[in-house]
């Protein structure tokens, strides 16, 4: 194990060169023109993995290509099979002009990488890359077979990922799954997250007039559904912040003493969190603390608002219609369709007959939990102990990897959630960054992680 973990210390230099690598490639799903460059990423991945020494392929689908690597298989029986999941797509880079330097030039800062993707998700499965290179390189026999699985959708919903899982079904099958794409409160506060939220996405729309009208010719005599909608939004928050649609809490499993003892413990400075998320004060559901409240708790977020006249200068209309993209954030045993139907009734009760509702519902996934308490778990704890050098926390986080619940459906797994990237990482924002630290941490926790599962 010395000599893994000396190889890892020796290399960190050239482990950073390889990440700006990998960085560099402007890999965002969402954007059809960057078609070529995810693919381009993807080869560069397996080509990658096979200098490490691992059997590596591209494997098309009906989306971007998934990159599919295997350890050398050894002949013991009984040996434990882990999948190691990650993603090589990363969010729009825009707004371009809020970035100090450009997202694809990954820029050294202080003891942080720069650009998009760095730590969503790039940093974070390279991590684990470099551990098996480690072992490979120095000749150490890891103690458990490990299939990398790094695809290309994630941002986009995994669509091509559970066709996949099913194809390979049987090469999959595997004691656990290993995902580094969460956070940890604070570089030394590294955790073992056991719960993610889930989501249920939709748009709700309200129609008016068949086409905008002059405001001053009409305006007065007939609903203005931007109006109409605010007041209908308005009526889905109560003034404690608890959402007053009837049946949304319905099957929401409360937070048990220990949950909120482990939460407790987290660090929180409410004047340093509000300066850092820019807001005059805090808003939340009352009851509950803000890092419940942010992870534990159901949630209904307006995500865009648009109706009428957007440009410059101002345009004298009553809007033809009004729309809002919603996402509900879901906890454990909140099931999206039931949550979409009981919005659907609420808006339908509360929607004046001046105007035409429609709500169109989106993609879904419900959220993940699973014991801190099993033995892998508790290897888990043990290897993020020896990496990091102090005491681990267990999280519950309010983001949402859908996937993990196929895991568990299509594989019979469950999945180790040992994130490393910041809270102020800038994910999905504007001069992203991977802690570099982090990064070698990372890779220790990995190395040790295999030893830990194997035992
Ligand atoms: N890495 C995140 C998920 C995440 C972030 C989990 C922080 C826990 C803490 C992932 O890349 C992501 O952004 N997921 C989306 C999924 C959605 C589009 C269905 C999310 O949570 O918004
Ligand atoms: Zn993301």
């Amino acid at each position: 194990m010395n000599d893994v973990l000396a190889y890892l210390r020796a290399n960190q230099k050239r482990f950073v060169n390889e990440l700006c690598d990998y960085v560099r490639f402007p890999s965002v799903s969402a954007q059809p023109p960057h078609r070529p460059d995810m693919l381009a990423c993807a080869k560069w991945l397996v080509a990658h993995c096979q200098n490490i020494g691992l059997d590596a392929k591209l494997c098309p689908t009906a989306g971007h290509p998934i990159v599919l690597a295997k350890t050398p298989r050894q002949p013991t029986t009984g040996r434990r099979h882990f999948m190691v999941y990650g993603h090589y797509d990363v969010q729009p880079p825009e707004p371009f002009e809020l970035w100090k330097t450009p997202p694809f030039e990954p820029t050294l800062r202080g003891r942080s990488l720069v650009g998009r993707g760095a730590s969503d998700n790039k940093g974070q499965n390279l991590a684990h890359l470099k551990a098996v290179e480690a072992y490979l390189r120095t000749g150490q026999e890891l103690p458990c077979d490990i299939t990398f699985v790094i695809e290309g959708e994630e941002e986009v919903g995994s669509k091509s990922l559970a066709g996949f899982l099913k194809e390979h079904r049987a090469e999959l099958r595997c004691d656990a799954v290993v995902v580094s794409d969460t956070g940890i409160p604070a570089k030394n506060l590294p955790a073992l997250t056991y719960a993610l939220r889930g989501i249920a996405a939709f748009e709700i729309i309200l129609r008016g007039p068949s086409r905008d009208l002059h405001s001053g010719i009409f305006g007065g005599a007939v609903e203005n559904p931007a109006t109409a909608l605010c007041r209908l939004l308005a009526k889905i928050h109560d003034a404690k912040g608890r959402i007053a649609i009837p049946g949304f809490y319905d099957d929401v499993a409360p937070l048990t003493r220990f949950e909120r003892q482990q939460l407790a413990r987290l660090p929180f400075q409410r004047a340093k969190f509000q300066k850092f998320l820019g807001v005059p004060q805090l808003f939340g559901e009352h009851g509950f603390t803000p890092d419940e409240q942010r992870s534990a708790r159901p949630t209904f977020e307006i995500n865009g608002l648009t109706s009428g006249y957007q440009g410059e200068g101002s345009k004298t209309i009553v809007p033809a219609w009004a729309r809002a993209k919603v996402t509900a954030r879901l906890v454990a045993h909140q099931k999206p369709a039931r949550v979409i139907k009981a919005v659907h009734a609420f808006l339908k009760q509360h929607c004046p007959p001046t105007v035409k509702l429609e709500v169109k519902s989106g993609h879904g996934a419900e959220a993940y939990l699973v014991s801190p308490k099993s033995a892998d778990a508790q290897a888990a704890l043990r290897a993020l102990r020896s990496a990091f050098g102090c005491e681990p926390v267990l999280l519950r986080e309010g983001g949402s990897i859908p996937i993990v619940n196929q895991f568990k459906k299509i594989l019979g797994a469950d999945t180790l959630l040992l994130g490393l990237a910041l809270p102020d990482d800038n994910a999905h924002s504007p001069n992203e960054k991977f802690d570099l630290d982090l990064f070698a941490a990372g890779q220790r926790m990995s190395a040790l992680l295999w030893q830990e599962l194997a035992r």
